[in-house]
């Protein structure tokens, strides 16, 4: 399996933000992330990704969604965090799209004198690619950065499967996404960690910033976890902030939910009107539902690829491909027709032929497409900044020096 070594985190102290006095008082926290990608030449990564969302729009204990393993195919981003005292160090898998933080599926839990066994049962069923973690509810030191330390409820768990080879999730959904997952206790929301750095003084604001970049091989240390502001480093121009969206399917208080339209090439073809979607970490496509998935398919003549489980379309084609735009709040985000490709590169990781050109939109399928409009993943956040505001309600983008590169 791909595994990375552990990379120490750093403190970054915002220095010139002049605009800014709090950030010069208080320090932003940055941490380096991984992208593994730990394909075994199998796709799986649609129908993973499709379990996922199901997951997503739904009470994941209401789920009647088997397990696809993650390390079938399977993208991920991770970062390494220590907990206790003496400090272990355990690689977590970064997902927005889950509350709960928890350790022990790979290396063990180390019990030290920092270990507070709590009475609660830890039972998270996550759908596709995440499985589930059964243990026992901690409280522990979790060590964020050098000199910053908080309090952190975490899982232990004692049976745990689809996680492998990282060792747990790091939990960065808003908070209630956390509700219902211990017993006897199952109705408090357990502060994730970006929450607890807030709340105990270590961050001026409770946020946290993804930086991501387009990769060509894996794994690779290419992107970064800001924790309590931004790092102007990541992006260029300004981050403009949307309000999460509340519908009655994606309550804005469990998802990174926001609201877009979406508009194909120069002709400003309308594949999908606004509706509701989220921003996800831990989604490796950009998902549509069915109908605007059919348009896209329609308009730039993909055909679908058994064998990679992705959309392909030849070299003239790519040629022709033109821009997706994904116009939110009156803004727009494009995404260059390189960055509606797969990496050339890791074709072959996910059942592909070296030479083939795959697409990275998926389809939601009807019954997702009803609740909600898209996911946009990883080839989206890879080339926008994103700052999932947890204070003030909202998920700021900006563009970064990959927005509009020739990468993959
Ligand atoms: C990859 O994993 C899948 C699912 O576990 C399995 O069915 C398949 O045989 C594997 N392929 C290879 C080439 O190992
Ligand atoms: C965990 O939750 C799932 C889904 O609600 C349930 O089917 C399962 O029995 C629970 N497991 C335990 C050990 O409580
Ligand atoms: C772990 O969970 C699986 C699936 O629920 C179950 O079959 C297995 O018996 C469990 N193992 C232990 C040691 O509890
Ligand atoms: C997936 O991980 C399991 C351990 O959880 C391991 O037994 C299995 O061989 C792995 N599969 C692949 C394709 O690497
Ligand atoms: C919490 O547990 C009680 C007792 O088992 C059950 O009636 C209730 O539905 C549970 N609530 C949630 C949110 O899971
Ligand atoms: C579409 O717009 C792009 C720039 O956004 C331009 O490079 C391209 O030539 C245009 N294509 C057509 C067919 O007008
Ligand atoms: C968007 O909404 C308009 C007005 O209801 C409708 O005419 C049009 O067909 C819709 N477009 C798509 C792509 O669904």
């Amino acid at each position: 399996m791909l595994l990375v070594a552990a990379l120490a985190p750093f403190v970054v102290l915002a220095t010139s933000v002049a605009a800014n006095p709090k950030a010069t008082r208080n320090p932003h926290i940055s941490l380096s992330i991984t992208k593994h990608v730990n394909g075994n030449g199998t796709s799986s990564l649609p129908l993973r990704d499709q379990k996922r969302s199901m997951n997503l729009v739904k009470d994941c204990r209401q789920s009647e969604i088997t397990d696809v393993p993650l390390n079938d195919s399977a993208i991920a981003y991770s970062v390494n965090i220590d907990v206790g005292d003496p400090p272990t160090n355990y690689n977590l898998m970064i997902d927005t799209g889950s509350a709960n933080t928890w350790l022990g599926a790979n290396k063990p839990y180390k019990k030290t004198k920092t270990s507070v066994k709590t009475s609660d049962v830890l039972n998270v069923t996550y759908s596709a690619g995440l499985g589930f973690a059964h243990g026992i509810e901690y409280e522990d030191t979790v060590i964020i950065a050098p000199g910053v330390a908080i309090r952190q409820s975490i899982g232990v768990a004692s049976n745990s499967s689809g996680i492998y080879p990282y060792d747990g999730v790091l939990g960065l959904s808003p908070k209630y996404w956390s509700i219902g997952m211990l017993s006897p206790d199952n109705t408090s929301a357990i502060p994730t960690v970006t929450d607890n750095l807030y709340g105990q003084g270590k961050i001026e604001q409770n946020l946290v910033a993804v930086s991501f970049e387009p990769t060509t091989s894996a794994p690779v240390i290419n992107g970064e976890l800001t924790f309590g502001g931004t790092d102007s480093t990541k992006y260029t121009g300004d981050i403009t902030y949307f309000p999460l969206t509340v519908t009655e399917t994606t309550p804005a208080n469990k998802y990174w939910a926001i609201e877009a339209s979406f508009r194909y090439g120069n002709a400003s073809a309308t594949i999908l009107n606004t509706t509701a979607g989220i921003v996800d970490t831990g989604t490796p496509l950009i998902g549509l539902a069915t109908d605007a998935y059919n348009r896209y398919v329609d308009v730039t003549g993909a055909v679908y690829d058994e064998k990679a489980g992705l959309l392909r379309i030849t070299p003239a084609q790519y040629k022709n491909l033109q821009s997706l735009f994904f116009d939110i709040g009156g803004k727009t985000y494009e995404l260059t027709p390189n960055a509606q490709i797969w990496p050339r590169a890791l074709n072959t990781l996910m059942g592909g032929e070296t030479n083939s050109i795959y697409l990275v939109l998926f389809d939601l399928g009807p019954k997702i497409s009803k609740e909600m409009g898209f996911i946009a993943g990883m080839p989206f956040l890879e080339r926008y900044y994103c700052v999932f505001d947890t204070g003030n309600s909202r998920v700021g983008l900006a563009t970064t020096p990959f927005t509009y590169a020739d990468i993959n």
